[in-house]
């Protein structure tokens, strides 16, 4: 291998990181786009060349083509807190002395005031300089890692210049931050996701969320997005200030939100907090609030943490914004438990990122106490949950004889008549047979997080009810023998007939959990059927048991017993589950096979990231008669570590707990 090569492609990685830093982090191109792309080519061909000179961090190295398959699991060793709301000055008022309480007397207290960006969080891991992993945050102390993800994000150096912060010495180092997405790259992503016939992001966070859980980095590649850092960890270095902490980043060539403001007091927050409330509008991305942090590290360290969020640090809420449009109609739509609840439809307008047209009044109640009426101008608003929803009618501008919004005498769907149970706001349609309310459970039986019958979906279900092919879920697995009728129907064919029909055989393998959590018994979502079903093991066993016994599964009460009760006393629903039985559903818990007792009485703790996931493994240790727990003492048995493994290790060290690899644990299971 020619040294030329070498050190030929090691300037022109460091030309174009150089140049890359200086359009993607500094935003001041450096230069034009002919020439930094024969640059790129240059560094292509002579990396083709030279195939064993590839490292990971050269700039070629950014786009992946390798599907990711499973997201591995990545342990924060620091876990990422999350940071408690505040949403005026009263309370950062309240935190300023609350902080001051905590500290030596008389001591003085800075603070930085930053923009919360309105993002994902991400962490990701340095050695040596180089770009090793890049995280998520998931529950503060377990993320999914996404580093061929975060690597196609050009802000994100690959390679880092140590020399530039010699006298922190910096070896190995975590950075996090936050990833975004510019509310224009949105709109044009949304707006080219529309031309294809695709689903459309709610708004640029959700679109940062979802591109960065894709398994194609290429198409991640593609996707505009970016990212701010505001912290840097190091095991070697510590900083005296987030302020310095922050210059440091910058130093590193990361990109740091240029507003961070150092204050000397709480007032000075206030000063910075609202200012930005306004000023944000003119922000080309959206934030949600500034973060407000005790800028003395060792402050920070006195004060501490509760629970999932540090004292030293407050998030100061932005209020929700607003927009005015008219209410052009108020409908009233049956969902599937036959509830008739009211829909405002509106003059589309544009509200923090997203075009909204329409959004629920909850019930007549609500109507009442706002008085909205057909044709009044509203203000409305989309708080941090994304939901839209009318704040107040502005009377001012109320027309003349406007008319009050009445309940519905009857089934806006099936002309039926309506009853109100007493102690509830809500109007039901008594109407079984109701099309909306037929449509509305086999909607919920087939959707993803039930049977996921793919194909079948809202559009399908409505024509496959009016037609008559669908009376009630059960009848989905009889489609089968219309198909030839089915295949006749506008648009659908032989192909995707067929590939409904798979799908519907496929569904029959789904566990009794789902099942149950399909059958729509109100009260009884996904969490509720899970423990009714390891609980009473069978619908059988569940459809024998009396409130009392349902009232005795951890975290089930009376609405959902009564409901049980209420659903399994009529007789068309025994029908309907019977029909479900012999078309194969699965309706008895299915026992985790035990295939030895080697284990037997044995505890584990898993830490680390293992070859296979964690449910795998917890699966092959529990059928060998052992168990798992989540918290090591000096009971526990074995702790079984994988690669990178948490606090856990140490401690397992220190209480003298027999520590084995996976190799060891494969032996451990095969000793006959
Ligand atoms: S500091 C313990 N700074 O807001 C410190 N967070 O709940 C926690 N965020 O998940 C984070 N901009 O992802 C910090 N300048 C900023 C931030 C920021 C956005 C996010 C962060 C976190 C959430 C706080």
């Amino acid at each position: 291998m020619s040294n030329t090569a070498k050190e030929k492609i090691e300037i022109l990685r460091n030309k174009i990181r150089e140049h890359d830093y200086n359009y993607y982090v500094l935003a001041n191109p450096s230069i034009n786009d002919y020439d930094y792309d024969k640059l790129y080519k240059e560094l292509e061909n002579l990396e083709n060349e030279n195939p064993n000179l590839i490292s990971p961090d050269s700039p070629t190295q950014r786009v992946g083509s390798d599907l990711t398959k499973v997201f591995n699991s990545v342990e924060h060793k620091i876990p990422m807190l999350s940071l408690s709301n505040s949403y005026s000055e009263e309370e950062l008022i309240n935190f300023d002395r609350r902080v001051k309480e905590g500290l030596p007397s008389n001591e003085v207290v800075e603070y930085v005031a930053e923009l919360k960006i309105d993002g994902v969080s991400v962490s990701l891991k340095y050695e040596n300089g180089i770009l090793k992993t890049a995280a998520t945050r998931g529950d503060g102390s377990t993320g999914e890692e996404v580093t061929a993800n975060v690597k196609t994000i050009r802000s994100v150096p690959l390679k880092v210049n140590l020399s530039n912060t010699d006298n922190y010495s910096l070896i190995d180092f975590e950075v996090r931050g936050e990833i975004y997405m510019e509310v224009e790259a949105f709109r044009k992503l949304n707006e080219e996701r529309e031309s294809e016939g695709e689903k459309l992001f709610a708004n640029p966070r959700n679109s940062s969320a979802g591109t960065i859980k894709m398994q194609d980095p290429k198409i991640v590649a593609k996707r505009p997005l970016d990212i701010f850092v505001y912290s840097l960890l190091s095991v070697n270095t510590s900083f005296n200030t987030q302020f310095e902490n922050l210059k440091v980043l910058e130093k590193l060539g990361f990109k740091v939100n240029s507003n961070y403001n150092l204050c000397n007091n709480i007032n000075e927050v206030l000063q910075y907090c609202n200012a930005w409330e306004t000023k944000r509008e003119k922000l080309p991305y959206e934030i949600d609030g500034v973060v407000i942090k005790v800028n003395s590290i060792k402050q920070q360290q006195i004060l501490g943490s509760i629970a999932k969020s540090p004292r030293w640090a407050i998030a100061y809420k932005f209020k929700a914004k607003q927009a005015e449009t008219s209410v052009k109609e108020i409908r009233w739509q049956v969902g599937r438990t036959g509830a008739v609840t009211p829909v405002a439809e509106f003059e589309p307008v544009l509200l923090a990122g997203s075009t909204i047209s329409r959004a629920t009044l909850h019930n007549i109640e609500e109507i009442q106490r706002k008085d909205i009426r057909r044709g009044d101008s509203v203000l409305i608003e989309k708080g941090g949950d994304v939901i839209p929803k009318v704040v107040s009618v502005i009377l001012d501008k109320r027309k003349k004889n406007s008319p009050l919004t009445l309940p519905p005498d009857k089934c806006p769907v099936c002309a039926s008549p309506l009853y109100k149970p007493e102690n509830e706001v809500m109007i039901y349609c008594e109407n079984n047979l109701c099309p909306a309310k037929v449509k509305g459970q086999i909607q919920h039986f087939a959707a993803r997080n039930a049977m996921d019958i793919e194909g079948l979906g809202e559009s399908l279900i409505n024509q496959f009810v009016d037609l008559g092919f669908l009376n009630s879920y059960a009848d989905i697995y009889e489609l089968i023998n219309h198909k030839d009728r089915l295949i006749e129907i506008e648009k659908l064919g032989e192909k995707s007939v067929s590939n409904l029909i798979e799908a519907i055989e496929k569904s029959k393998e789904k566990p009794f959990p789902k099942v149950l959590f399909a059958l729509g018994i109100r009260y009884v979502g996904i969490g509720a059927a899970q423990k009714l079903a390891e609980h009473f093991e069978s619908i059988d066993n569940l459809m024998k048991a009396g409130i009392e016994q349902i009232e005795e599964v951890h975290d089930i009460g009376p609405s959902v017993s009564a409901s049980l009760n209420s659903f399994f006393s009529i007789q068309k629903n025994i029908q309907t589950i019977d029909k479900l039985k012999k078309a194969g559903l699965k309706f008895i818990s299915e026992k985790k096979e035990k295939v030895s007792n080697l284990l037997d009485g044995k505890t584990f703790i898993i830490t680390g990231t293992l070859s296979i996931s964690r449910e795998e493994m917890k699966d092959r240790i529990i059928s060998s008669g052992g168990k798992v727990t989540s918290s090591i003492s000096k009971n526990t048995d074995y702790v079984l570590v994988g690669e990178n493994p948490g606090s856990k290790f140490e401690k397992a060290q220190k209480l003298g707990v027999k520590i084995i690899s996976e190799d060891e644990f494969s032996k451990l299971i095969e000793k006959n």
